[in-house]
């Protein structure tokens, strides 16, 4: 496994690639979990050879505390994915990445208009900005996310088409803590007390994924709406002392936006945001599926 630390010496490496091979590409901010792992591992099953990005993107961040706290763990990364496989990883400075000011600007679809969008003001655009950036570097056959950042998904999907990228964007299933916490870099922040409370948000998920398919709320014969149910996600979360619902969202998987009714998207997720204090946690489930 080759480690790049500059730009130059990224495409000295990548220009040894034969040009017939297939590039799997999983961009990461580092301090890797077994989640990261298994895009990885999914890109080698339909890629010749998988590179790796670790940057810890500042555009993205709008809280400066959360970029300074963001956990920086570079020697255990490579451990990881040099047992995992990966071929090359690509560790750029922020110069490398921003040489100049980058005055593009980026359609989002409007996608960003409910969940993080609002509530992380120049989150995505960040993201779109990066993503785009590694994108025009690596030249990736395909690139693979993760369903834990379900509307982040979204967005780069909605990009890449826009934007004609040749890339395939490939989504992987959240991997989750044996109590079923998602994994997340973030999860290390959280001292023992509040780690045992986590496990709670994704409990309320799959209550809240079995209330959506009958319909009723528990205990009652009341049908409940998509806005009752987000209501009764945000009390359940809050019920516990050291969990704070940002957000609950019942949204349209597609389109994002909220929805009113159960029949009008054919595909629904549930999102939430949940504050930690000072860690924000986000998970998301799908209420509905019409295949
Ligand atoms: P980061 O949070 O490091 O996540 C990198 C990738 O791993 C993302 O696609 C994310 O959705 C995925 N991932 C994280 N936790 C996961 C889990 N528990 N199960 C499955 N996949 C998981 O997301 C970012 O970095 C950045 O925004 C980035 C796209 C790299 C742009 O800077």
């Amino acid at each position: 496994m080759t480690i790049c630390y500059s730009l130059a010496d990224f495409q000295q490496a990548l220009s040894l690639i034969p040009n017939n091979y297939k590039i799997g590409f999983v961009p990461t901010m580092g301090a890797l979990h077994k989640g990261h792992i298994s895009l990885v591992e999914k890109a080698l099953t339909i890629s010749d050879t998988v590179i790796v990005s670790i940057f810890v993107n500042p555009t993205q961040f709008n809280n400066p505390g959360d970029l300074a706290v963001y956990p920086r763990t570079v020697e255990e990364d490579c451990k990881k994915l040099r047992e995992a496989g990966a071929s090359l990883v690509f560790i750029p400075s922020v110069k490398d990445i921003y040489p100049g000011d980058d005055t593009r600007s980026i359609s989002l679809g409007g996608l960003d208009l409910t969940g993080e969008g609002p509530r992380r003001p120049g989150h995505f655009k960040g993201v779109a900005q990066v993503v785009t950036l590694l994108f025009d570097i690596v030249k990736p056959t395909y690139a693979l996310f993760g369903e834990k950042d379900f509307q982040q998904l979204s967005i780069i999907r909605f990009f890449t088409g826009e934007l004609n990228y040749p890339i395939e964007i490939i989504s992987c299933p959240t991997v989750r803590e044996s109590d079923g916490l998602a994994m997340s870099s973030r999860n290390m922040l959280l001292n023992a007390k509040q780690r045992e409370a986590a496990p709670h948000i994704y409990k309320t998920l799959k209550k809240a994924q079995e209330i959506a398919s009958a319909q009723i709320l528990p205990g009652s014969k009341e049908v409940i709406t998509p806005v009752m149910l987000s209501r009764w996600v945000e009390e359940e979360i809050n019920s516990h002392p050291l969990l704070k619902t940002e957000y609950a969202e019942v949204v349209n998987s597609l389109t994002l936006q909220l929805v009113q009714n159960w029949e009008d998207a054919r595909d629904i997720q549930l999102c939430v945001a949940v504050n930690v204090d000072p860690v924000r946690l986000i998970d998301n489930i799908k209420l509905k599926q019409t295949l």
